[in-house]
């Protein structure tokens, strides 16, 4: 159990900067797949975030905080809805938008 934690803690990681790069390519080279890469990984970001609650409260690994979890979950959620817009018609005000809650869940899970 502690290795496939540790192993969707590490696909957690990755979802995160694939957020992060997906909102600076397309802010900054117009790149056509910049929407895509914004998109899967905010979902790859959600799946990883519950599987990793699943794992951490089936095996009693960690003792999760579950308003921050929610929290973490709302914001998580508008990033893929917000993803899902820009797919649909692309626009930078939406990758900034995705950027920035990326950015505030990120401090949610580091600072809280
Ligand atoms: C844009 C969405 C998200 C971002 C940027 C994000 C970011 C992060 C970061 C940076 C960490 C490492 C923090 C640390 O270990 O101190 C982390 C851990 C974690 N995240 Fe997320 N997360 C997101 C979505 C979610 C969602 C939707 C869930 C669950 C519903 C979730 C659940 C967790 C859990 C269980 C951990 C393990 C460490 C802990 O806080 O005890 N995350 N996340």
């Amino acid at each position: 159990m502690d290795f496939l934690y540790s192993a969707l803690v590490f696909l957690h990681m990755l979802g995160l900067a694939g957020i992060i790069a997906g909102f600076l390519m397309q802010l900054m080279t117009d790149n056509a797949k910049a929407t895509k890469v914004l998109l899967h990984s905010s979902l790859l970001q959600f799946v990883s975030g519950l599987l990793l609650v699943g794992v951490a409260e089936m095996a009693d690994l960690t003792d999760l905080n579950h308003v921050k979890i929610a929290v973490k979950l709302v914001i998580a959620l508008a990033v893929v809805v917000v993803g899902v817009l820009n797919l649909r018609k692309p626009a930078k005000n939406l990758a900034v938008v995705a950027g920035v809650l990326a950015v505030v869940n990120i401090a949610v899970a580091v600072f809280w």
